[in-house]
């Protein structure tokens, strides 16, 4: 199988290269090589690597700034992902491609289901649902969309390695409590995609790893398994705070739970626990510093 990943270098694209199952041919293109809103340059592309499988993990993530830089958000988040539908249908090819949680509102208190309706509060979440839209119209249901919340890498930017950072230079930090979601690890995830893309699974999904936690017990946990691990010396004193108390230029959603059911069974396995999924994460982090 031959498959070209769009977005390689970033925190998911890093991962699916690492976890590639044997038997698939990647190649693996990054932001530097290759623009996803230059539809020449994608077409270009695919007409070279003559791919049966394209997944997306390009996007324009930037949620706060994207309140200031709709038009680029939404040209990489929806006009993006539309060339490359545009591609895969003309040239027969499986086309996976990455969503969130921010197209919800998070006013519900039960975890949403992948056909609850969208309501995105910001600009970037609407442009990720702009971009599911334009993915649907041009591929229908034969595209795969993979929905996740709150992804972390040893690869990037992410709140995990922003928070070991600020744990090492402060005495004390406050942590928003009042939003609750799914820590995930990328590198689940990108196990997860690569097991859904050998179950030719189509349609739109649900993955983050398994539980609950706000951002502050997510920040509790990762100074009790820093601390654990050595990579944190000294506690900090946390201090859980209301999202009134950190404001932010984009509103996000206050209950961010994605309901995976559906997924989990077609997949034959469920996620691990987020705690869980953190420790493994944190071994790596050490392991290569
Ligand atoms: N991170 C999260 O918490 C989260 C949560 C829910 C869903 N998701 C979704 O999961 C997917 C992967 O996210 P991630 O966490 O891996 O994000 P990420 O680490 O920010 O990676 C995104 C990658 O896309 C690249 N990119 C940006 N604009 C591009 C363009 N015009 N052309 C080509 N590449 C471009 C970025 O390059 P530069 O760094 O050079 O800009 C980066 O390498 C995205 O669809 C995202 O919306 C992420």
């Amino acid at each position: 199988m031959k498959v070209l990943i769009i977005g390689a270098d970033g925190q998911v694209g890093r991962e699916l290269r690492e976890t590639a199952p044997l038997g698939m041919e990647v190649t693996a293109v990054g932001h530097g090589t290759l623009d996803i809103t230059n539809a020449p340059a994608l077409r270009q592309m695919v007409l070279e690597f003559q791919p049966q499988i394209l997944i997306n993990a390009a996007a324009y993530t930037a949620v706060d700034k994207a309140e200031q830089e709709r038009e680029i958000a939404f040209t990489v988040n929806a006009e993006g992902p539309a060339h490359l539908a545009v591609l895969a249908q003309e040239n027969r090819i499986r086309f996976v491609h990455l969503s969130t949680d921010f197209i919800f509102d998070g006013q519900q208190s039960r975890p949403y289901r992948p056909e609850a309706p969208p309501n995105p509060l910001g600009v970037y979440g609407a442009s990720k649902q702009a971009g599911e839209q334009r993915v649907r119209e041009i591929l229908g249901q034969e595209a795969l969309i993979v929905r996740t919340a709150w992804v972390y890498s040893a690869f990037g930017h992410n709140f995990v390695k922003t928070m070991l950072r600020l744990m090492r230079e402060r005495d004390t930090l406050n942590v928003v409590a009042d939003q609750v979601g799914t820590p995930t690890w990328a590198k689940g995830l990108a196990s997860a995609l690569w097991k859904m893309v050998e179950l030719r699974l189509t349609g739109t999904h649900h993955w983050t790893d398994a539980g609950v936690a706000s951002w502050y017990d997510f920040a509790q946990a990762i100074q009790e398994e820093g601390l654990n691990r050595g990579l944190l010396l000294h506690p900090v004193a946390l201090h859980p705070i209301p999202t009134t108390l950190y404001p932010t230029p984009a509103q996000r959603p206050a209950f961010s739970v994605l309901d995976k059911t559906d997924t989990w069974q077609a997949l034959g396995y469920t996620a691990d626990h987020w705690r869980v999924a953190l420790c493994k994460m944190l071994q790596r982090v050490g392991r290569h510093g």
